[in-house]
């Protein structure tokens, strides 16, 4: 007779307390009272963090969930070990960030943290397990969990390996999680297979509609969540597209969006024109996509995917070239004040912020960069933007091209530009006269975002110029 895993989930253990792992769990625990989550991580501070009144991620509505459930059935721990021995289910949500090295790198994912993961559970187990792979992962990843599992089980424990992606968007992760459009859930035919899909079902079923959880194949599952992503930053780079084209017509961008949008089999979503899309998970997870086909010699495939990248690459260095081609084709010595530094509003994470590429480059044009962002810390800025493994006096001549300001007034200030790079609401609320009479002139705004009224900003008299939108 074959070993069970569990039928029903009492314990859950969740390794990686990051951006995934985190408010998920906290909304499980709140929905599930019943369950007792234990979120674990190899990072002290984040763990203290977690444990704290300042969270070490900010996503709105979160503090209040975590408050309401901390210390009654969701606890934040580094004592991995016990956390594991105990569950009956183990959510992987560790990072896999894209390989900066070897083969595939650019591309791949790096699995160095999954497999750790996985080794430790093989090591730790002494009861059966439904191990669910939380973070994105390659296609096939599961295989590799299940590979070093099986290699390393302890005699009398079995596990089943589940998908589970996340489909959270930052920002609005809880209201995401609270009411999913919907759960999906991967796992094997076989019996221990379907135990593990229908125990994870139970979890959700506390307060997702049984109807709203789809259930796979784990293959189908896993790259469901690279398509999606996929399909989602195509999008964007297809109205980025169109946006260059606006500005070298006369067309608006918005205007074309609506007007597509409103055929109900495009849809009116993610038809926004930006300065491009950012974000941990979007262009990661199209290169994986793009080396899995060529992994396959899908060679057409992967080229079309590619493109979706290539354009939002073009999109960020468009945008920079039109500012420096308005500031009479210099920004040496300017000082230029760029609003936002997060890849998106309501969030501090800056992974992949294009607002990083344009400073990059406004700063390499010789630009003295002035930045204000509400939420991101100066120590991520300075993460971001200063070169690794250089010399401190080369860190120095870099730090000395920007500067970072609390004070939005403070960083317009003398400024011959303002770039908006981050769609914060609070851009929307500030006093422009007051800055357009602090600033050199002429003065100028530039929008990445298309957040502000042109015409309003333009009867100051400030230079607008917005993503998509031909001025004159
Ligand atoms: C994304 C997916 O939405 C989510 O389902 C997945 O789980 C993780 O990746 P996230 O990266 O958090 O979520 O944010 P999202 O709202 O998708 O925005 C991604 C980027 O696209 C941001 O830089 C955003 O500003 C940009 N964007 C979004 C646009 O430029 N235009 C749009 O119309 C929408
Ligand atoms: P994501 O956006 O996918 O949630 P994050 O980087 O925010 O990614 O979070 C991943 C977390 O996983 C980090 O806090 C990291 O310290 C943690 N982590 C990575 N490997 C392990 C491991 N083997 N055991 C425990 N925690 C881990």
């Amino acid at each position: 007779m074959t070993l069970s895993v569990p039928k029903t989930v009492n314990k859950i253990c969740c390794i990686g307390a990051g951006y995934v792992g985190g408010p998920t769990m906290a909304v499980i625990a709140l929905k599930a009272p019943h369950v007792q989550v234990t979120v674990v991580d190899l990072n002290q501070s984040r763990i203290d963090a977690w444990n704290s009144d300042t969270l070490p991620i900010y996503e709105p509505g979160l503090f209040e969930v975590v408050k309401e459930r901390r210390g009654k059935n969701l606890f934040f721990t580094t004592e991995i070990d016990t956390a594991i021995l105990e569950a009956d289910l183990i959510f992987v949500s560790v990072n896999t960030p894209t390989k900066t090295f070897g083969m595939g790198k650019g591309s791949a994912a790096d699995l160095k943290y999954l497999e750790s993961a996985a080794r430790r559970i093989a090591a730790v187990s002494k009861s059966s397990k439904i191990v669910v792979e939380k973070s994105t992962v390659p296609v096939k990843s599961g295989e590799a969990i299940r590979t070093i599992l099986q290699a390393n089980t302890t005699p009398g424990v079995a596990y089943t390996i589940l998908s589970n992606p996340e489909f959270l968007a930052e920002g609005t992760a809880i209201p995401d999680l609270m009411n999913p459009d919907r759960v999906l859930i991967g796992g094997d035919e076989d019996e221990n297979g379907q135990i593990g899909v229908q125990a994870l079902c139970d979890v959700y079923a506390n307060w997702v509609d049984r109807s709203n959880i789809i259930t796979t194949n784990t293959w189908s599952s896993e790259l469901s969540k690279l398509t999606a992503n996929a399909f989602l930053a195509q999008r964007i780079s297809s109205i980025n597209s169109i946006s260059a084209l606006c500005e070298a017509t006369g067309a608006d961008v918005d205007e074309v969006a609506h007007a597509i949008g409103r055929d109900q089999r495009i849809g009116s979503k993610f038809l926004k024109a930006s300065v491009g899309f950012g974000g941990s998970c979007f262009q990661k997870d199209i290169l994986n996509l793009v080396y899995l086909c060529k992994t396959y010699n899908l060679h057409e495939v992967a080229a079309y995917w590619q493109q979706v990248v290539d354009l939002n690459d073009y999109q960020k260095r468009r945008f920079s070239l039109s500012i420096v081609r308005s500031l009479f084709n210099t920004v040496t010595g300017k000082k230029i004040c760029v609003f936002g530094f997060a890849f998106k509003k309501d969030t501090g994470d800056t992974r992949e912020s294009a607002s990083i590429d344009v400073i990059q480059y406004l700063m390499d044009e010789g630009a003295a960069v002035s930045i204000y962002d509400p939420q991101v810390p100066d120590s991520q800025i300075d993460h971001d933007l200063l070169p690794v493994g250089v010399s401190p006096e080369a860190s120095d001549r870099a730090k000395s091209l920007y500067t970072i300001t609390h004070d939005p007034y403070e960083a317009a200030k003398d400024a011959h530009a303002i770039v908006v790079c981050t769609e914060w609401d609070e851009f929307k609320t500030y006093d422009y006269q007051k800055i357009y009479d602090s600033m050199y002139k002429p003065a100028f705004l530039f929008d990445g975002r298309k957040i502000l009224d042109v015409e309003e900003m333009g009867k100051i008299g400030y230079n607008v110029s917005v993503i998509g939108r031909k001025l004159h």
